[in-house]
């Protein structure tokens, strides 16, 4: 017999159903709570709300678990290249031979942008940052493309859309990068695979011959898949809500990218650097700047400590922290930095506060420092995050689109003035 969930009001039984997920997570349905009793549920943050029954990514924070389509993070890490993991979110499974060629070379053929959106990229001031200039760009490739407007598009329609934007969002994040440096644009090439290509493009020189580095290419591929998916995060959840309006792709995963800047989500690897170059500057002291993070009264947190769901530890984080000592030992690299997040990390792992609020150090932790080493500068940081997420950002749009999710549109419990009439200006104290 199916379970149900008894709720009494003012006196009242109600029976709500309870839904059970493939890996024994339970929900109360309260989809037609209003309905029958005229209450709302009340989360701020949606701490305890399911938005929606997904498919795509298992999260088990208590015991560190991630899984896309049933294979776990560390697989995919280890053995995918980041357009087979791109697939596998998007189309539920991992593509055969045939199906990976034909995805990597459409993808391929679409990383050319339009010339005018140069002009977009002169018109910012010189030290734009780079997320702002990238959501600004993706939102505007939907009035080069007006088809991916249409809210009854065809499937094949909707295909193509997908495939732009996989293979534009690189081009446009380097063409940023470009704008700030001041330097010219370089020109996608077909030939070489995806995480190459945007090297390139970020690195590489209009007139000169660019050789990607094998260690920089497949160190960027694994940081990427780490960053593919995290099933209903605050940017995910934005673009799923922004595209239950039927507003198009571009313009949903551009609300995503907005998302995602925040320091608390995605902006966190950007602060993260910028944190421990403070702490360093201040003479590496790092009581105090645990104490300061304990501080209720002190605005500063631990940036790249803490996560929603992760109460143990953050799977990814691990695999970074191994592959930031591999990448750096490779590059023959030597980042004072790493050290410094590695005492702070053991610092705040045995402080007592960290420890009761489950506060551990989460994928943007480690991942800036790779960065640097790779030579990407701070502010592409969350950049590199969001050309990780695509996939993700894509499949959660898809499948929203596909289970026909009607519009988001959570309630509220309204707590201001109760009606009174208007007063002349005259007449207001
Ligand atoms: N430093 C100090 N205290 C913290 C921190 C931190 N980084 N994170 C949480 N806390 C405390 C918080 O003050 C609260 O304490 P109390 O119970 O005494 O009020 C308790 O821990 C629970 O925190 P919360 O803010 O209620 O938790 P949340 O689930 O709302 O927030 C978070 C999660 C990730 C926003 C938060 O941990 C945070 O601000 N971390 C720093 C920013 C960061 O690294 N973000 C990246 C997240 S992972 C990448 C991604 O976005 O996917």
């Amino acid at each position: 017999m199916s379970e149900t969930a008894r709720i009494i009001l003012e006196g009242k039984e109600y029976e709500f159903p309870v839904i059970v997920g493939t890996e024994n997570e339970k929900a109360i349905d309260i989809s037609k709570l209003r309905a029958s009793t005229g209450y709302i549920t009340l989360d701020f943050g949606y701490k305890n709300t399911g938005s929606t029954k997904s498919a795509i990514t298992y999260l088990d924070g208590e015991n560190g678990v991630l899984r896309h389509r049933g294979y776990s993070i560390e697989e995919l890490a280890d053995n995918a290249s980041f357009l087979e993991v791109a697939y596998l979110l998007i189309y539920g499974e991992l593509p055969n031979k045939e199906q990976l060629e034909y995805f990597e070379t459409s993808v391929c053929h679409h990383t050319l942008v339009h010339e005018n959106m140069k002009r977009f990229f002169q018109a910012f001031p010189p030290n734009a940052h780079p997320m702002g200039m990238l959501s600004s760009m993706i939102s505007s490739l939907s009035t080069f493309y007006p088809e991916s407007q249409n809210p009854n598009r065809s499937v094949v329609d909707i295909e193509r859309t997908i495939h732009r934007l996989i293979a534009k969002l690189p081009t446009l994040a380097a063409q940023a990068y470009k704008h700030n440096m001041g330097h010219p644009t370089v020109y996608p090439s077909n030939d070489l695979g995806y995480v190459g290509n945007f090297l390139k493009m970020m690195f590489g020189l209009p007139t000169a011959n660019y050789e990607v580095d094998p260690v920089i290419e497949s160190a960027l591929n694994k940081l990427l898949i780490l960053h593919a998916d995290h099933e209903q995060n605050c940017s995910a959840s934005t673009v799923r809500i922004v595209g239950s309006s039927q507003a198009n792709l571009y313009s949903s995963v551009s609300a995503g990218i907005a998302a995602l800047w925040g320091p608390l989500h995605g902006g966190a690897n950007q602060a993260v650097i910028e944190m421990l170059e403070s702490i360093k500057e201040d003479g590496g002291d790092m009581e105090k700047w645990i104490a300061k993070a304990k501080d209720k009264n002190d605005s500063f947190r631990l940036m790249g400590f803490g996560h929603r769901v992760y109460k143990n530890f953050d799977p990814r984080a691990r695999i970074i922290k191994k592959a930031a000592d591999e990448v750096l030992a490779k590059l023959g690299v030597n980042d004072p930095v790493l050290d410094l997040a590695k005492r702070l990390e053991e610092v705040a792992l045995k402080d007592e506060y960290f420890v009761q609020r489950g506060l551990y150090p989460n994928v943007d932790f480690y991942s800036g420092i790779i960065y640097r080493a790779l030579g990407i500068p701070t502010e592409m940081f969350t950049v590199m995050f969001a050309i990780g997420r695509l996939p993700g950002w894509i499949a959660q749009w898809k499948e929203m689109l596909e289970n026909g999710e009607p519009i988001g549109r959570p309630r509220q419990v309204y707590t201001g003035a109760t009606e009174r009439s208007f007063v002349n200006i005259n007449d207001r104290s």
